[in-house]
């Protein structure tokens, strides 16, 4: 019998606790061996849980018992979860997490300390999405082009509400949370930077970039409104929250944004608390992935299916899936300033004679060129609402900074990217 412990028994633990209790017979067929969960960790021991395992508050309860074969760390957050995983591989057991925080900032010197240990985190990325084992493996003939996806169940759960019934954010925001699907800080949910944690993941298995959150590009989606679904609409994108990864020559962009995408992608369709992920392989062509990004099942599916996989196999498998580094590739991170994308622009000016021409002419001088444009018209103020060919993205940075100075306009211009495919 294998012996599982789980720190962190919230929504997920709890379902993972479940999932093996209640499917036991076809995950014992599946794995070869009987797999219990019989100890649990959590903060609060006073909380009333319905489950048939042990519990502590104290780490040391399953890492210190030479019985448990495998820890599921489920803790969340940087530091402690990584001294805990520290620990409990020094105590030769086998790691399952579903921390993306956590692997974001020390996914090589887990790789490192874990040696041959297994060390899986299916659940990190994507919730039920078997989207590592699917680069990993499946995709492993592959240069990988491109990654665009997704990621984060809260800010599509939000921007499709936004969408569809003409809400504002923080109304939406209470819902998800309530639906458990936020991280317990939300700001890492709207902020993009759960979805940046896991597009480090992802782009370590698909390029060996060793790469940190503050050294990419995050945007989050705190500062859209209706007026952006408005021109959205009137030109046929939808707004997503993308993660993307991208190959151009021997450099790998990496970016979190809110992004407008043709409403007729596929991409376009993924809606609510759903995930949905586009990877572009040079022999393969488009990959589409599709599934539940969030929430208790889906995500423990994921932690189940790692804990089947190591007891099956027992073995480890390269961790971010390369055996070696691949100096040989050289591959690194692209500079932000380079990026060559469409763009959309909300700036608000005061409704006034010469403040279009004035606003056209700063786009001229960056040589940016107008591809679509529609006014707005407010109480005390208008919207113009302003769309790009392709240009860098030091070119649009440095118009916006030349708009903001203008006196007739009211607010800092609000820019999305729209994404080709
Ligand atoms: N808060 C995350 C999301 C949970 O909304 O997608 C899954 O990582």
């Amino acid at each position: 019998m294998i012996k599982v412990g789980i720190i962190g028994v919230g929504t997920v633990g709890s379902s993972v606790a479940k999932i093996l209790e209640e499917n036991e017979q076809i995950i014992t067929a599946r794995a070869g061996k009987k797999i219990v969960a019989t100890k649990g960790v959590v903060k609060n021991l006073s909380k009333k849980r319905d489950l048939n395992i042990a519990l502590s508050d104290n780490t040391d309860f399953i890492l210190d018992d030479p019985e448990i074969n495998i820890v599921v760390e489920l803790m969340g957050g940087v530091d402690d979860a990584y001294n805990v995983v520290k620990k409990a591989l020094k105590n030769n057991k086998a790691i399952v997490t579903a921390n993306k925080a956590l692997l974001a900032y020390h996914r090589y010197e887990l790789q490192e300390i874990a040696g041959e240990l297994p060390f899986e985190f299916e659940a990190s990325v994507a919730g039920g999405i078997p989207i590592i084992e699917a680069l990993r493996v499946g995709l492993s003939a592959n240069h990988v082009l491109a990654i665009r996806g997704i990621m984060n169940g809260t800010c599509n759960y939000i921007l499709t509400k936004m969408a569809n019934e003409k809400c504002a954010l923080e109304t939406v925001l209470k819902e998800a949370q309530d639906l458990g699907y936020a991280e317990a800080d939300p700001t890492f949910d709207i902020g993009g930077f759960d979805a940046a944690h896991k597009l480090l993941i992802l782009s370590s298995i698909a390029y060996g970039i060793d790469t940190k959150p503050e050294d990419i590009l995050i945007e989050g989606i705190e500062n859209i409104t209706q007026d952006d679904f408005y021109f959205a609409q009137e030109f046929g994108y939808k707004i997503k929250l993308l993660a993307i990864a991208k190959k151009v020559g021997n450099e790998i962009e990496l970016r979190v944004h809110p992004t407008l995408i043709d409403e007729n992608l596929m991409l376009s369709k993924v809606d609510g608390v759903m995930n949905g992920i586009s990877i572009i392989g040079d022999r393969v062509g488009e990959t589409m992935y599709y599934g539940a990004g969030a929430g208790g099942n889906a995500t423990a599916s994921a932690v189940v299916s790692d804990i089947i996989d190591i007891v099956r196999s027992g073995k480890s498998k390269p961790m971010l899936g390369f055996k070696k580094p691949m100096e040989g590739e050289g591959l690194k991170l692209a500079s932000n300033e380079n990026i060559v994308s469409k763009y959309y622009l909300r700036v608000s000016v005061a409704d006034k004679a010469g403040v279009l021409a004035k606003i056209a002419s700063i786009f001229g001088q960056n040589d940016i060129s107008i591809e679509a444009m529609m006014q707005q018209p407010k109480t005390w103020y208008a919207n113009l609402l302003i769309s790009t060919h392709k240009c860098k993205e030091c070119q649009i940075q440095n118009a916006i900074k030349e708009i903001s100075t203008l006196e007739f306009v009211t607010a800092k211009p609000i820019m999305i990217r729209i994404e080709e495919f």
